[in-house]
């Protein structure tokens, strides 16, 4: 029987499901038994304690009954501390992410969803890894919406000025509906997207490949992109100051000593070389820890980071 297909409830992909729907189950047959209950109880007297004669009045009227007030007291404050018991349950853990949670920040604008990754990679659609905890850290760049994934059972609002974050953990693969569910605007119902649901390893290729996405981005921007995406930042800086690795600031054209007492002009193959082949001229003062890009970068992210380095003068 697959698990994830629920009768009125949306798929279950999370393991969030486990502890809402008990809850919603538990809520709606209570009301329906009650619903029920009270609906055939009034009918009931309705015709059993009816008016049979025209002048018949009433007689023995009961006005309390300690007993039966007692109890009808004492077993609704049962009925309310365990369905207490059961939200706060889910509540806690909803609200506590563990903490190797991998981190993606949500934008919400009037009317998309914008997806950033730790590594930079910006995405329209969420795309997460199976059987990982997720937490979501949440802003809106315009007014109120609501991040919503229904198969998930998280909802969150998204405020201006201030964060906001959820997390959960898939528990199937697919691929299920986000929907912004706080009126928006003229186009909240279009603010649609939806979340990928891959396994560890296709989540990692994606994030791979969806970084050498540099559409809409002019060179230069995309190499600045690509300093923080592919970690070049980790060792270089921007700021004019030597690190791991030497900055980046000023020093494009200038003639550079190498540790094999050699002089490189800084040009663009010089950059393309120190890329693929970091090993190949290691500046003086330098030792050679720079891993290799080779076969991890394209030629035109190069380019765009030789426009980047041009553009740091
Ligand atoms: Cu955003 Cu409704």
């Amino acid at each position: 029987m697959d698990t994830t297909k629920t009768f009125w409830l949306p798929t279950r992909a999370s393991t969030f499901a486990d502890v809402v729907d008990p809850a919603f189950n538990v809520v709606m047959w209570m009301s329906l038994f009650f619903l029920l209950a009270v609906t055939f109880g009034v009918i009931y007297f309705v015709v059993k304690f009816r008016r049979k004669h025209p002048d018949q009045i009433a007689q023995d009227q009961i006005t309390h009954n300690f007993h039966l007030e007692l109890w009808w007291t004492i077993i609704p404050f049962f009925i309310v501390l365990a369905l207490f018991w059961i939200g706060f349950k889910g509540y806690l853990s909803m609200s506590i992410a563990p903490h190797n949670a991998t981190e993606v920040k949500v934008i919400g604008q009037k009317w998309s969803w914008i997806f950033e990754y730790p590594n930079g990679t910006t995405s329209d659609t969420l795309v997460v890894p199976v059987n990982e905890p997720i937490k979501l850290i949440m802003s809106s760049r315009d007014i109120l919406h609501s991040f919503w994934v229904p198969a998930f059972r998280v909802k969150m609002d998204l405020v201006p000025n201030r964060y906001t974050s959820l997390w959960f953990e898939a528990t199937s693969k697919g691929e299920f509906p986000i929907r912004c569910t706080e009126y928006c605007g003229t186009g909240h119902s279009d603010m649609l997207s939806s979340v990928r649901v891959v396994d560890y390893t296709a989540y990692e290729e994606w994030l791979q490949n969806a970084t050498s996405a540099g559409e809409g981005l002019t060179p230069v921007e995309f190499g600045q992109k690509l300093f923080a995406s592919k970690g070049c930042s980790a060792c270089h800086n921007l700021d004019g100051t030597n690190q791991i690795g030497p900055t980046w600031k000023g020093v494009w054209g200038i003639q550079r000593k190498l540790k094999s007492g050699a002089t490189v002009k800084v040009d663009e193959n010089y950059i393309r070389n120190s890329i693929l082949n970091p090993a190949g001229e290691i500046a003086e003062g330098y030792q050679p820890v720079m891993p290799t890009y080779k076969g991890i970068i394209t030629d035109a992210e190069i380019d765009a980071i030789i426009e980047f380095y041009k553009s740091l003068q």
